[in-house]
């Protein structure tokens, strides 16, 4: 009999509906691959969620286990980078859109989308950071890159609560940068705080003035994680050769503007995209989060869970209501 493994396991119903359900799967129904990694931990993504509601923007192949993030050991490999026993993590790519993915037990993958595990990161820390955290590290590498310094003013972080914008946060603040959170839950500002934003305020204080073509020049870069209304309006506002970069939708898709930030401020609008990020700088920013970036308040950002329970944070990642970042524990022993 061939080896059993506990999943996540989405399903389409006749009526167009989904259900969810923590179920035993064969690992026979892997897709073929060159790595099979008994999974350590995954982490709850934004879009984890999407795929397990069906959306077809992320996942059409049903069944089907959700999971961007995984990371643990390789139990079988068909490559000579790889051998068993090595540490690896993995993000984007493929996995948990239309490759089974973390919310399992075991995922069988191309060698192609695994990072061997930095040293001094454990399975449990590089999970913790996760697809989010990673995106929060391009995010702040793209303002860095774009010449933005501490020096140049204050840094705006929207969906600061959320995954990306909490590790944004933290690293932000490592990085000497002042920073102000935009957040729909005033209640978290002690934790926004505790992480490093040195001022907190409402997603409606940001909004202010917004219908105007141009709003008072505020912020040296913004990393954005919502979209909509609080990008065009955060852009509006953002100095003379500013850099924003804009990673998510939370809010909406749609930004809805016009050109003179671009062409009266010299502002740079920076898209960040963490699935296909080439192995090159993927590696090289992984490195960094083990080690200058390296969050010594790890645990602070984490709530833990089991698969039993994904099925709760699902649904309050989709309603907005998660805070930090939700690690999720496959460990057997
Ligand atoms: N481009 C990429 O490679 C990439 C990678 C990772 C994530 N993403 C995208 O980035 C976004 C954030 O991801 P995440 O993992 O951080 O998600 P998350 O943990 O759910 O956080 C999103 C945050 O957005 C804010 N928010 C939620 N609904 C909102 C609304 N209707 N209006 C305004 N703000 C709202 C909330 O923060 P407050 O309550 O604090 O305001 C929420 O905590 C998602 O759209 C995700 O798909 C993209």
């Amino acid at each position: 009999m061939s080896t059993q493994y506990r999943c996540l396991l989405v399903e389409k119903l006749e009526n167009k509906q989904f259900s969810r359900s923590v179920t035993h799967r064969s690992i026979d129904n892997l897709p073929a691959g060159d790595l099979l990694i008994k999974v350590d931990y995954s982490s709850l993504n934004y879009k984890d969620a999407l795929s397990a509601m069906g959306n077809p923007a992320v996942s059409r192949n049903f069944p089907h286990t959700p999971g961007i993030d995984a990371a643990g050991n390789i139990v079988e490999s068909n490559s000579d980078d790889f051998a068993v026993g090595d540490k690896v993590l993995v993000t984007g790519f493929d996995l948990g859109m239309n490759t089974a993915g973390g919310f399992g037990e075991y995922i069988r993958i191309p060698k192609s989308w695994a990072v061997k595990l930095p040293e001094n990161l454990t399975t449990r820390e590089a999970m913790i950071i996760g697809t989010a955290g990673f995106t929060a590290a391009m995010s702040v590498q793209a303002l860095l890159d774009g010449g933005t310094r501490p020096e140049h003013g204050q840094i705006l972080v929207t969906g600061s609560t959320g995954g990306v914008g909490s590790v944004a946060i933290a690293l932000l603040a490592k990085s000497g940068f002042e920073v102000v959170a935009v957040t729909g839950k005033a209640e978290q500002a002690e934790f926004l705080k505790s992480l490093g934003a040195s001022e907190v305020v409402t997603r409606e204080s940001l909004l202010e003035g917004a219908e105007k073509p141009m709003m008072r020049e505020r912020w040296a870069g913004v990393v954005d994680c919502v979209g909509g209304n609080y990008l065009a309006a955060a852009i509006k506002s953002t100095r003379y050769g500013g850099n924003v970069t804009c990673c998510g939708l939370t809010a909406s898709a749609d930004l809805s503007l016009n050109v003179f930030p671009f062409i009266l401020r010299g502002v740079s609008l920076l898209g960040i995209d963490s699935v296909e990020c080439p192995m090159a700088p993927r590696l090289k920013l992984w490195a960094k989060l083990a080690s200058e970036w390296k969050l010594d308040n790890l645990e602070d950002f984490v709530t833990e869970c089991s698969l039993d329970a994904l099925d709760q944070k699902i649904n309050d990642i989709l309603a907005g209501k998660v805070v930090g970042r939700t690690l999720v524990n496959l460990k057997t022993d």
